[in-house]
């Protein structure tokens, strides 16, 4: 028994969502998340609450045209999407996020939004930990397994491993606002899709609008590329600054490898202290790039 629990964990079931098991294969119209709408080109930021790289057009622009397979009718008995919403209170809770005036009442329009699917599966919102007002924003992928159960984000090893790092170039968790491309946890720790990443996009626009950093460090191949929005792989985008516009500001972004791949790649964190040394030499007022 233990051996297949070992196996199905390996799988990404990692959770008990139900009672009794339920074969979605059997009704694939009705899987969890197969309703919700997507975000779509013509509900994206206004100009000025966009995240823009360069002379690129801004990302929501150049976003393919995402739509989910159309919504099933409701079958008798279970609803697989309890809290489901319709498209235009999806949309409207996307708008409010671009007005949201403070961190508090994001939060609250982040509880009540049903337009990421992995709401579905998570227990708990992971909004962000660390100031409000941070001079640095540090960026992951995903809550995992023991963020989702705190409900707040890099609180497992990974977590205890990015406090090191950060207090080896003199942060404090009061000095850095933490969070990731989605709020809520992926099952099984997989890696976000970027129709979630997307989902999730306009609460984080409007967080690193009010939050107002001047840096970010995004950890890990999936948080550089949807901050810069690029397809590079993380060890050629690591180590050099960019540059992205949120709201009316830009902010330097300092792409580095996520801690829970240096867990598991010691060797690499050699890597990631020149990139912190880097962010360090700016915050410090410094100019000038060492090599990656
Ligand atoms: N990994 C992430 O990317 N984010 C977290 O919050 C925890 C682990």
């Amino acid at each position: 028994m233990l051996a297949l629990l070992a196996w199905w964990r390996e799988a990404g079931v990692s959770d008990a969502l139900d009672e009794v098991p339920l074969d979605w294969t059997a009704e694939p119209g009705r899987a969890p998340g197969a309703a919700f709408d997507w975000p779509e080109k013509s509900t994206s930021a206004p100009e000025g609450a966009r995240v823009t790289t360069g002379t690129q057009a801004p990302a929501a622009e150049r976003a393919p045209h995402i739509r989910g397979p159309a919504a099933p009718a409701p079958p008798a008995g279970r609803d697989p999407q309890p809290t489901r919403r319709a498209p235009t209170q999806v949309a409207s809770a996307r708008n409010a996020a671009r007005s949201a005036e403070t961190l508090v009442r994001l939060q609250e329009l982040l509880q009540s939004f049903d337009g990421c699917p992995l709401k579905v599966t998570a227990k708990s919102l992971c909004f962000y930990r660390g100031s409000e007002t941070a001079r640095v924003a540090v960026i992951g992928e995903a809550p995992g397994r023991e963020e989702d159960l705190a409900g707040k984000p890099f609180v497992g090893r990974a977590g205890q491993l990015l406090d090191r790092m950060l207090a080896a170039i003199g942060l404090a968790e009061s000095d850095v606002h933490i969070t990731n491309i989605v709020y809520w946890r992926p099952p099984g720790n997989r890696t976000p899709t970027p129709e979630e990443a997307q989902a999730c996009r306009p609460f984080l626009e409007r967080q690193l609008e009010l939050v107002a950093p001047e840096f970010i460090l995004t950890l890990g191949g999936p948080a550089a590329k949807a901050i810069l929005d690029v397809n590079d792989g993380i060890l050629k985008l690591r180590g050099r600054w960019r540059e992205v516009r949120i709201g009316s500001h830009s902010v330097r972004v300092m792409p580095t490898l996520h801690p829970a791949y240096l867990l598991r790649q010691p060797e690499a964190k050699r890597q990631a202290w020149r990139d912190l040394l880097q962010l360090k030499a700016a915050l410090d007022g410094q100019t000038g790039s060492p090599s990656p």
